[in-house]
C-alpha cells in the first residue's frame, strides 16, 4: 500500500518512528508529510534525527498561529499535497492541529483516513486537543485505540465498528529507547544537579495551564516551593506566556532548561525522584518506567497510570506540593499499552481494513 502519514507536532514524530519502521519492514510505500506546526530544531529535528525517521517527503512550513490559522494553513495545503501522491491511505496521530486539518482534507477528497490514538477522552471541552480528537475519530473510516477504556469511549459513540485495539506506539518506542538508556548509564543530561535527595523533572506546556497568569503563577509557585530541585524543561509555549505576564520561571526549588532530546529526557526522567507534567506522553512514560508523576490537570485520557497508582491529578498549588511528597507507589507489573509491538499491529489492520 502507499500510505501517507501527516505529523506536525513533537509528539506525533515520537509516534511516526516506530510506525515508519513498521511500514518499512512490512514492504510498504511510506510517504512522510510534516506540517511544519513544529519548526524549532528542539522539537522536531532532533526528534527525526535521533528516532532515526525518514526525512519528510512534503514539508507545509505553516508555523504558529491562532487555532483558525493554522489549521486553515494546513488545510489549504493538503489539497494539492493529497493530489500529488494519491495514498491509499492518510495516517493521522494524536490530537493536534495538525491532525484534524489533514483528517479533514483527505476525507474531503474521499482518501480513506485512519487515526492513531483514536478514542482517547478527557471529557474536557476547554482543551482544543478534546476537540481535535473528537472530530477526527468521527471523520476517520478506521480508529486505532491505545487502550481498552478508548475502545469503551468509541463504542459509546458508535464507532464500534471501525475501531481496532492495537496498544499504544509511543510505547514501542520507550521500551527501546530505556533499554539504551539503561545499558548506558552516564547518558542522563541533570546528572550535574548536585541534591543528593534528587529532582523532579517538570514540564509545562498546554494552553490551560500556560495560557491562564493566575494560574501559571500558581503553578510556577508551588514547584519552587518543593522538597526538592525542580527542573522544568521549557517548552516554547511556556517561555512566551511567563514573559508575557511577567513571570518568572525560576525562584526557590524551580530552575529551567531547553527542551530535551528523546534519549536525553527518558534519561532524565529514569534518574529523577518524579516527574511533574501537563504532558500526555510523559505521563505514560513516567508510568513505563516506574516513577511517580503529577499530573498538573484536572483529567487525564491516561486513566490506567491513575488507577495503577503511578499518576496523581494535581489541579491546584495545595495538590502539586501533597502530591509531590507522597509516599512511593506500590509495584505493579500490568502492561495496559501493549507489548511494545502497537506499529506493527497497526500497519497490519489498515491493510485489512483500507487495503
Ligand atoms: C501542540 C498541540 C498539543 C501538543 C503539543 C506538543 C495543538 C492545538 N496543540 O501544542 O496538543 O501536546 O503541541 O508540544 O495542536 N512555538 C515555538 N516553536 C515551535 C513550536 C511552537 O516557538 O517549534 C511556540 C509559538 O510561540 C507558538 C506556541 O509555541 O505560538 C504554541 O505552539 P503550537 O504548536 O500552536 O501549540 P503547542 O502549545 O506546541
Amino acid at each position: 500500500m502507499k500510505i501517507m502519514s501527516v505529523v506536525g507536532a513533537r509528539p506525533q514524530f515520537v509516534k511516526l518512528a516506530p510506525v515508519a519502521e513498521a511500514m518499512d519492514a512490512a514492504g510498504h510505500e511510506h510517504i512522510i508529510v510534516h506540517t511544519g506546526q513544529h519548526y524549532d530544531p528542539m522539537l522536531s529535528a532532533v526528534f527525526f534525527r535521533d528516532l532515526g525517521i525518514p526525512e519528510p517527503d512534503a514539508h507545509l512550513g505553516v508555523g504558529s498561529g491562532s487555532h483558525g490559522l493554522q489549521t486553515g494553513a494546513i488545510l489549504a495545503q493538503m489539497d494539492e499535497v493529497l493530489a500529488r501522491f494519491k495514498p491509499d491511505c492518510v495516517l493521522v496521530y494524536g490530537d493536534t492541529n495538525s491532525t484534524l486539518a489533514a483528517a479533514i482534507s483527505a476525507v474531503k477528497l474521499h482518501f480513506p483516513v485512519a487515526h492513531l490514538e483514536a478514542g482517547l477522552r478527557s471529557f474536557n471541552r476547554d482543551m482544543p486537543e478534546e476537540h481535535n480528537r473528537v472530530l477526527t475519530d468521527h471523520a476517520a473510516d478506521l480508529c486505532l485505540a491505545p487502550t481498552e477504556a478508548a475502545m469503551t469511549h468509541l463504542s459509546r459513540e458508535g464507532l464500534a465498528e471501525r475501531s481496532v485495539l492495537v496498544g499504544d506506539v509511543m510505547t514501542d518506542v520507550l521500551l527501546k529507547v530505556r533499554d539504551a538508556v539503561l545499558e548506558n548509564a552516564a547518558r542522563n543530561p541533570l546528572a550535574d544537579i548536585e541534591a543528593p535527595q534528587g529532582y523532579y523533572l517538570a514540564t509545562i506546556h498546554r494552553a490551560e495551564n500556560t495560557d491562564d497568569p493566575v494560574r501559571l503563577r500558581g503553578i510556577v509557585e508551588a514547584l519552587g516551593l518543593s522538597d526538592k530541585p525542580v527542573i522544568l524543561l521549557a517548552h516554547p509555549r511556556v517561555r512566551a506566556k511567563a514573559q508575557e505576564h511577567g513571570i518568572s520561571l525560576e525562584g526557590g526549588s524551580l530552575s529551567f532548561r531547553d527542551p530535551l532530546a528523546y534519549p536525553d529526557l527518558i534519561a532524565a526522567a529514569l534518574g529523577s525522584s518524579g516527574v511533574v507534567t501537563d504532558s500526555g506522553g510523559l505521563q505514560k512514560e513516567a508510568f513505563l518506567l516506574r516513577v511517580p508523576c503529577t499530573t498538573v490537570r484536572g483529567q487525564t485520557e491516561w486513566r490506567e497510570t491513575v488507577d495503577l497508582g503511578w499518576n496523581v491529578l494535581a489541579n491546584t498549588s495545595d495538590e502539586i506540593t501533597e502530591a509531590l511528597v507522597r509516599s512511593t507507589p506500590i509495584a505493579t507489573t500490568a502492561m495496559p499499552y501493549g507489548d511494545g509491538h502497537a506499529a506493527e499491529y497497526a500497519v497490519k489492520a489498515i491493510v485489512s481494513a483500507l487495503g
